[in-house]
């Protein structure tokens, strides 16, 4: 199947990316303020590249959304050929004959990363493909390009938590700084089945900051405060107080109108169902919640986030090689 083409080596390329989940500090960060960030390596998104006759060009097929277009035919603002293209431009080489598929099991526009996951996995199996691992550095620059054509102006987090696959305290147009976990921590995220615009979200934040700038200015800077707090938690294996620095960030999401009644609901549910503290993650206006729980309040707080309308639950241990 995957045999011998020009410029392709002979084995099959398959390389994948982890999802991700924003604990603190989405939209402020934005504004410049600190964001943490944590990988969640169980739900991935993974691409592969199989050669294909001499002459035929690079397709590159989504399968998710049943598409499938040649590199050549491509719009500008096509994701997966922005994604080969700068790949095909930072390795200075030639377009391949060959197809490259992607796949994910992250659910599109939830706020789990799954446009930054996709484009992170395509650029590590093309550019594998063409004999050269690429550092994560590289991948977070391509996935950052990639990801404004789905978001306008993203301030980075996705892409580098997803390339780097390692927690992050994240500050726009500066170094990644990841950080060590001192205690594993056990997450649920709960789909509200609402797909949710990461675009428009930060559109609106934007409108309502320029018509408030005083009072954003305070919820921004809260909420950078509770992400450094929220880091120093995670460092020492303060888990308690992250789930109260977690409860304390939706509460200002929702100051900021970014909530929804149902993610309220989400959140309220897992917090009587015995959660340390659970918030929106994401853009919000739709897309996931996270709960933090132990191996006692998984199950009970499961089963009250399918009772208040959860449509999809996933579990993540972060800091364990399971996460
Ligand atoms: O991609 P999402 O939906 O998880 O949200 C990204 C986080 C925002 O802070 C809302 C936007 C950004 O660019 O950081």
């Amino acid at each position: 199947m995957y045999s011998g083409g020009q410029g392709i080596n002979t084995r099959p390329f398959e390389r994948s990316a982890p999802g991700k989940i924003i604990l603190c500090g989405e939209h402020s960060v934005v504004y410049g303020r600190p964001a943490v960030g944590v990988p969640v390596s169980t739900v991935r998104s993974t691409a592969w590249v199989a050669s294909t006759p001499s002459g035929s060009g690079l397709r590159i097929d989504a399968l998710d959304l049943q598409q499938s277009a040649l590199l050549g035919d491509a719009d500008a603002d096509d994701p997966l050929a922005l994604c080969a293209r700068l790949v095909l431009k930072s390795l200075s080489a030639q377009e391949p004959d060959a197809v490259l598929k992607v796949h994910s099991d992250l659910p599109i526009a939830s706020g789990m990363g799954s446009g930054a996951s996709v484009a992170a996995a395509a650029a590590r199996a093309l550019s594998a493909s063409l004999g050269h691992e690429l550092a994560p550095s590289a991948v977070s620059r391509i996935t950052h390009e990639v990801e404004k054509i789905h978001h306008g102006v993203p301030s980075g987090i996705d892409n580098t938590v997803i390339a780097w696959e390692r927690p992050v305290y994240f500050v726009k147009d500066s170094a990644p700084q990841t950080f060590a976990i001192h205690t594993p921590f056990k997450l649920i995220v709960a789909y509200s089945g609402i797909a949710s615009s990461t675009k428009a979200a930060v559109t609106a934040v934007r409108r309502r900051f320029e018509a408030a700038e005083g009072y954003y200015s305070v919820l921004f800077d809260c909420i950078g405060a509770i992400s450094t707090a929220a880091r120093d938690a995670v460092e020492q294996g303060a888990i308690q107080t992250l789930g109260t620095l977690l409860n304390e960030n939706h509460e200002l999401l929702t100051k900021m109108g970014v909530s929804l009644a149902q993610l309220d609901e989400l959140v309220v549910a897992a917090r009587q169902a015995g959660a340390m503290g659970a918030k929106l993650t994401g853009s919000g206006q739709g897309g996931n919640i996270i709960a933090l729980v132990d191996e006692e309040t998984v199950a009970p707080v499961r089963a009250a986030l399918e009772g208040a309308g959860a449509t999809r639950i996933w579990e993540a241990t972060v800091g364990s090689s399971d996460a």
